[in-house]
C-alpha cells in the first residue's frame, strides 16, 4: 500500500516537472559491493561491461553487464576453463597471485580483456577475446605475452595500431593476434606516489591522456593524470594531480584509486575506480576492495574533473533503471536461493580457491557434494600435496553486504577422526573463521568417537601494514547433541553488527532449536595475508591431512543444499 502511495506520488510529480528528468541522478556506491578490485569498464551500444581482479580464485576474471550502471549482471568470466591456461593454477603458490588487474576494451565487435597473471610460470601476458561476453564457452583461450610488469592496457590509435600501457609506466606496441611486442618505452614515473600503476590511455581533442594510480593499493592510493599530443610523450602532469583520492580525509571510502573512465549514450563521463569502506580507521573491512562509481566533467581541451568518492553521490543524469540484459546472471545483489537440484549447474557466482580438483564439486540427487580436500583450509604451505594450490574443497561467494545471513543444510556422515565439513569466512588460507561438524575422539574416556561443532580461526599477523589483524581466538569445541544425530544441520553465519560475525547451528527442521556457537571479529579477515582480495563465505570439507597424497581415505563427503545467502543492509558513511 505504502508503495503504491508512493510510487502515484512520484508520478504525479513526474508530470508536474517533466524536466526533473533531465537533472542530476543520486544513487549511492560501492556499485559493485564486496570484493571487486581494480575495474576496468567500457560502453558498447547501451550497455556498460566492468572487469574486475580475482587473484587466487577461480572462474576468474568476472564480467557485468549494465544498462543503468547500478544494477550489473554477471555474464560470464573471461577465465572459466582449466585448458585455457593449463596447470597454471595448481602451479601458483602464495596467497594472492593469479589474475591481476585486467582492462576491458572493444572494438571492431570484439571484446578484449588483457591481464598479467602472476604466478607458474613467473609473469604471463594474457589476452582473452570473445565476439560474446555474455557466454563462458565464447571467451578464447588467451594470446600470451611476455609481460615486463603489472596491469596492461589496451588503446588503438587512430591509424589502427595497438598499444598496450604496462605499470611503471611503459608503451608498448602489441599485435593482439600473436602478442608480439615493440621494446618498452618509459612514458611516465607519475607524480612521485610509490607504484605508478593501473594505467589507462584515453585520446580526446588532439591530446593522449594517460590515468593512472598512484600511492600503492592502501591508504595513500589515488589517480593521477598527465596528457601529450604524441602518444610516446614527453607527457606533461597536471598540475594540480592527483585528481582523485580519499588520503588524508576522514570519509568512510578509503583507499580510492585504480580508475577508468567511459562515457554513457549522451556523452557524460563517468568513472569507476576500487575503494575500500571502513574509514577513518580502516580497521574492519572484510569485503576488500569495492568497485565505486563516480561522475567525471570533462570539456573539450580540458583536463577531466572527478568527483570525490562518498557513500551518497549525485552525478550525470542516469539512465532508466533496467534488468533487460541477455545471459544468466545472477545480478550483484540478487540473494542465493540454490537448492543444488539434480541436473542444475552450480550458479555462476560461486567460485573456489584456485581451480578445484576434477570431480571434487557436483550437483547430484542429494544435493551438491563436495569431496573433502585433503589439506584443510589452511594447509601447509610448500607441501605439494596439502599446500591448497591443486585446490580446496571449498566453494564460496563474496560478502557482498555490511549485514547478511548465509547458510547452508549439511548431509554429513563422517566416519573417520579429522573429517570436517563447515562453513567459513574465507580470506585467505591464513585468514579464515571456520564452523565445521567434525568427528572427534570423545572427551569421555570410554565414550567412542562422536561429532562435534567446531569454531575456529586462522589468522596470520602482518605487521608492515596498518592493518594488522586480530589474533587467532581460542578453538571452541561443543559437542553436538546426540538428539540431532541422524539430522541434517543447518550452519550459520549471520553477522552481528558491523564488526563481528555471529555462528550458529539447528537441525534443518527445527530452527527453534538452534544453538549459538559463538562469534569472531571481522578484522580477522580484513587485510592481513589478502590486503588485494576480500571475504568470501562458503561452504568447506575437508580430512585435516588423514590419507596420503592428495588424497583423503574414503568417505567424508558432504551434500549441501538450501544455500542461502541475503543481504540485510550496507553501511555506507
Ligand atoms: C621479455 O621482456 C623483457 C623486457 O621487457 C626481456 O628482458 C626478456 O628477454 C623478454 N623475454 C622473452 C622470452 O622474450
Ligand atoms: C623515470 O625515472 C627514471 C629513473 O629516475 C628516469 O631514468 C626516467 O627518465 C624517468 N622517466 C620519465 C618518462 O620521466
Ligand atoms: C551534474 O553533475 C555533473 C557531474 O558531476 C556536474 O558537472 C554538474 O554541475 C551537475 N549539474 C547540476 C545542475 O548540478
Ligand atoms: C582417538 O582415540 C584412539 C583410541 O584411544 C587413539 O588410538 C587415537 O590415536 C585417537 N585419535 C586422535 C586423533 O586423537
Ligand atoms: C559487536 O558484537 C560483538 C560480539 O557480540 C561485541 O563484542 C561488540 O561489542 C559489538 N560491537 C558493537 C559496536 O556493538
Ligand atoms: C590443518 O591440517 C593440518 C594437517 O594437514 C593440521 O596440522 C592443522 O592443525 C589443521 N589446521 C586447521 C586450522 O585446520
Amino acid at each position: 500500500m505504502h508503495h503504491l502511495v508512493a510510487s502515484c506520488i512520484s508520478l504525479l510529480i513526474f508530470l508536474l516537472t517533466p524536466s526533473k528528468a533531465k537533472h542530476n541522478s543520486t544513487y549511492n556506491n560501492p556499485i559493485l559491493p564486496g570484493w571487486h578490485s581494480d575495474p576496468s569498464c567500457t560502453r558498447v551500444e547501451d550497455v556498460f561491461f566492468c572487469v574486475t581482479s580475482t587473484f587466487d580464485v577461480f572462474p576468474g576474471l568476472p564480467i557485468y553487464a549494465s544498462k543503468d550502471l547500478l544494477d550489473w549482471k554477471l555474464v560470464s568470466h573471461a577465465w572459466n576453463r582449466e585448458s585455457q591456461l593449463p596447470g597454471y593454477s595448481a602451479g601458483t603458490e602464495g596467497q594472492q597471485l593469479g589474475h591481476y588487474a585486467a582492462t576491458i576494451r572493444h572494438h571492431d565487435g570484439i571484446f578484449y580483456v588483457i591481464c598479467v597473471y602472476l604466478g607458474a610460470p613467473a609473469e604471463t601476458g594474457v589476452l582473452y577475446t570473445t565476439k560474446n561476453p555474455y557466454d563462458d564457452s565464447a571467451w578464447s583461450d588467451p594470446v600470451t605475452f611476455n609481460a615486463s610488469s603489472i596491469d596492461p592496457d589496451l588503446f588503438w590509435d587512430d591509424d589502427g595500431k595497438v598499444y598496450t600501457v604496462l605499470s611503471g609506466i611503459t608503451l608498448q606496441e602489441i599485435d593482439v593476434k600473436t602478442g608480439d611486442l615493440s621494446d618498452p618505452i618509459n612514458i611516465w614515473n607519475g607524480t612521485g606516489g610509490v607504484y605508478p600503476e593501473g594505467p589507462h590511455l584515453y585520446k580526446k581533442d588532439g591530446f593522449y591522456y594517460l590515468l593512472i594510480a598512484e600511492g600503492g593499493t592502501e591508504l595513500k592510493h589515488s589517480i593521477s593524470i598527465a596528457r601529450s599530443t604524441n602518444l610516446k610523450g614527453p607527457y606533461e602532469s597536471y598540475k594540480h594531480n592527483p585528481i582523485l583520492t580519499n588520503r588524508n580525509t576522514d570519509e568512510y571510502f578509503q583507499t580510492v584509486g585504480h580508475g577508468d573512465l567511459f562515457q554513457d549514450t549522451n556523452g557524460n563521463w563517468w568513472g569507476t575506480a576500487l575503494a575500500t569502506r571502513g574509514g577513518p580507521s580502516w580497521k574492519v573491512y572484510p569485503m576488500g576492495r569495492e568497485t565505486v562509481l563516480f561522475p567525471v566533467t570533462w570539456e573539450k581541451g580540458q583536463w577531466p574533473i572527478l568527483e570525490p568518492v562518498k557513500g551518497h553521490m549525485t552525478g550525470w543524469t542516469l539512465p532508466p533503471r533496467t534488468r533487460e540484459l541477455p545471459g544468466e546472471g545472477p545480478f550483484n545483489d540478487d540473494p542465493d536461493v540454490y537448492d543444488f537440484k539434480s541436473g542444475s549447474d552450480i550458479p555462476r557466482n560461486l567460485v573456489y580457491f584456485r581451480v578445484p580438483r576434477e570431480d571434487s564439486f557436483a550437483v547430484t540427487r542429494k544435493g551438491l557434494r563436495i569431496i573433502p580436500s585433503r589439506g584443510n583450509l589452511t594447509g601447509i604451505p610448500g607441501n605439494d600435496d596439502l599446500s591448497g594450490q591443486k585446490g580446496l574443497g571449498f566453494i564460496g561467494r563474496r560478502q557482498t553486504d555490511t549485514y547478511f545471513t548465509y547458510s547452508v543444510v549439511i548431509n554429513f556422515e563422517p566416519k573417520r577422526i579429522g573429517q570436517e565439513a563447515g562453513v567459513t569466512v574465507f580470506l585467505t588460507q591464513e585468514n579464515h573463521i571456520d564452523l565445521g561438524v567434525v568427528l572427534l575422539n570423545s572427551s569421555h574416556k570410554d565414550e567412542s568417537p562422536r561429532l562435534y561443532f567446531r569454531l575456529r580461526t586462522e589468522a596470520t599477523i602482518v605487521d608492515n601494514l596498518p592493518a594488522v589483524p586480530a589474533p587467532r581466538q581460542p578453538v571452541k569445541i561443543i559437542p553436538i547433541p546426540h538428539s540431532w544425530v541422524g539430522e541434517k544441520i543447518r550452519l550459520q553465519i549471520k553477522t552481528i553488527n558491523e564488526t563481528h560475525y555471529g555462528f550458529s547451528a539447528m537441525p534443518s527442521t527445527r530452527p527453534q532449536a538452534a544453538i549459538d556457537i559463538g562469534s569472531a571479529s571481522a578484522q580477522l579477515v580484513s587485510g592481513g595475508s589478502g590486503t588485494f582480495v576480500g571475504s568470501l563465505v562458503g561452504a568447506y570439507a575437508t580430512c585435516n591431512g588423514v590419507g596420503s597424497g592428495s588424497d583423503c581415505t574414503q568417505g567424508g563427503e558432504v551434500y549441501i543444499d538450501r544455500w542461502r545467502y541475503s543481504g540485510h543492509g550496507q553501511v555506507i558513511e
